[in-house]
């Protein structure tokens, strides 16, 4: 049997640790007079409730009710979905009046239950704001409504060969507002940093309802203190993002990618500093795949990138990919790498294979990109998206794994899989624990706060990526002090007084 490593089991520790239930005692839930209100603001076809008057058809509202996974059901009676920036000021200024909580909801494709009413909050959408504002070919500057869907965007810059600076599976869905609102990490993050970087400006309309224009298209701005910042990753809990002006690069000129079978676990951190110092400024991307992974990856359909016999004996994968601006001199660079990885005389790798064609190109980041939604397929996730140092990426999984089984949850009546994936550049591990035949308290107890404390005592992030929302509220003290939080109850206090805001996420 596994035996949970010592250095990997939680030390005691006397943490906080309970799902608190929030209490919205100090808000309204709305009624046919609001309704009536929003009417005098909003185009009919953009109120949806299921209140008398306006009798939205149940298959119609339930969608705004309940998450990509499944696993968070809100209980909005009411949606609105405003078309301009000025009708989200005048509907949350109501909303101010009357304490009507407000869930700024995208794409809906977060993973930590932000986007869902935890009570009878109205959800306003913001999926009608879909406008280009303009994009500058020269600066790579683009300024757009919250609204429009991250890959409609990259479609708009592609003929001026620019990308946006961020990519993420959820592309086809998830909008600009939600990406920012998520501080969502991705893919390219490795390559073009995060949000807080290359986000130039936002428009936000604040709890009462006053709308903050700072859509600067300056690439320098230092007047002050930075208050963009406070909304990149403030999951919508001070105020409703209308407008974004972000900072697209200019397309790579020579994108490509290798998949590599390592035998063991222990040579991926090797390997990633070969790859970084052999590719240098070219690499792009690392993400990792461990042999769970790949093979649900397989069974779901995606891949195979390597046969049978090629992948045998191989602990985990690796995705390289380089973006630069010769093909030749890019093409050579990998070719040299894989030579020389092969050739050693201790081997990281027991293979591996280099695109060579856009549709191979595509075919092995489908197998990476493809994991959320085969996870997906295989039951109902737990999904823990944490930043631990690299070496122990594996142990924590394994000691998830070992746990499971010695609480006796481990097999296809309660967790079926557990297994790792992410993103090893930024040092982010997606944990995903999946219990095939659905969620239950009792699977949730063995997970949570364990996980949290293995994490907290490897001094990493409950949330690399993903954000808090409600399903970590209660899970923020493992990695912010009681300072943080108390500083950013104190914003939060400042921002939105009133608690309507997104109210009970990120904040214990
Ligand atoms: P929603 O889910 O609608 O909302 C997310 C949060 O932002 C909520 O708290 C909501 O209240 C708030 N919000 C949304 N819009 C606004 C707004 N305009 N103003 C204020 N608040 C707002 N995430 C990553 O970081 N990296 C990944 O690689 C990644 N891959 C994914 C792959 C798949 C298949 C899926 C399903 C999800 C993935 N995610 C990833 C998670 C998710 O896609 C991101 O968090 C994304 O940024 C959410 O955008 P959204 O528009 O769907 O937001
Ligand atoms: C990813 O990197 O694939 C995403 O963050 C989604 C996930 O964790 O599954
Ligand atoms: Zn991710």
């Amino acid at each position: 049997m596994l035996r949970l490593h010592n250095s990997i089991r939680p030390a005691f520790r006397s943490r906080r640790w309970a799902h608190n239930i929030p209490s919205f005692s100090h808000l309204n839930t709305v009624n046919e007079e609001d309704l009536a209100h929003f009417s005098s603001i909003l185009a009919p076809t953009s109120i949806l409730s299921t209140l008398p008057s306006i009798s939205t058809p149940a298959d119609d509202i339930a969608p705004y009710n309940v998450d990509w996974m499944g696993k968070y059901h809100g209980q909005a009676n009411s949606v609105l979905r405003p078309r301009t920036t000025q009708q989200v000021s005048e509907i949350v200024k109501y909303c101010a009046q009357r304490k009507i909580g407000i869930v700024p909801q995208g794409g809906n494709t977060g993973l930590v239950g932000g986007g869902i009413s935890l009570q009878k909050e109205i959800v306003l959408s913001l999926g009608a704001m879909n406008n280009v504002r303009s994009f500058d070919p020269v600066s790579g500057i683009l300024v757009a409504d919250a609204g429009c869907i991250l890959q409609s965007l990259s479609e708009h810059i592609a003929p001026h060969n620019h990308i946006m600076p961020l990519d993420l599976g959820a592309k086809g869905s998830c909008q600009i507002g939600g990406n920012i609102s998520t501080n969502a990490g991705g893919l390219r993050l490795l390559r073009y940093g995060s949000l807080h970087g290359t986000v130039l400006g936002l428009e936000v309309v604040l709890p009462d309802g006053t709308i903050l224009d700072q859509l600067s298209t300056l690439r320098k701005d230092n007047t002050g203190y930075d208050l963009k910042q406070l909304f990149i990753g403030g999951e919508g809990t001070l105020g409703i993002v209308t407008g974004v002006s972000i900072l697209t690069p200019p397309a790579p000129q020579a994108t490509n990618n290798i998949f590599l079978a390592l035998p063991h676990f222990d040579n991926v951190l090797p390997l990633f500093q070969i790859v970084k110092r052999q590719l240098g400024e070219i690499m792009s991307a690392f993400e990792y795949i461990d042999r769970t992974a790949y093979d649900m990856g397989l069974q779901h359909g995606l891949g195979p990138l390597l046969s049978a016999d090629e992948a045998g004996g191989s602990q985990c994968f690796v995705l390289v990919e380089t973006s630069g601006g010769n093909q030749d001199h890019d093409l050579e660079k990998l070719n040299n790498l894989l030579e020389s990885l092969l050739t050693a005389d201790e081997p990281l790798i027991n293979t591996g294979v280099l695109s060579q064609s856009p549709t191979q190109f595509n075919s092995i980041w489908a197998l990476r990109e493809g994991l959320t939604e085969c996870v997906q397929k295989e039951g109902k996730p737990y999904k823990y998206d944490v930043s631990v140092p690299l070496a122990d990426f594996q142990k924590v999984v394994d000691a998830v794994r070992e746990r499971m089984i010695s609480k006796g949850l481990y097999g296809d009546h309660a967790i079926s899989k557990v297994m790792g994936y992410g993103h090893v550049g930024d040092g982010n591990l997606h944990l995903n624990v999946i219990a095939k035949h659905g969620y239950r308290p009792e699977l949730e107890a063995a997970l949570e706060p364990f996980i949290y404390e293995i994490v907290a005592d490897r001094k990493g992030s409950v949330s690399a990526e993903h954000g808090i929302g409600s399903m970590k509220r209660d899970a923020l003290h493992y990695s912010k002090s009681d300072v943080s939080i108390d500083w950013m109850r104190k914003i939060k206090q400042v921002f939105d007084p009133l608690n309507i805001m997104n109210p009970g996420k990120v904040i214990p």
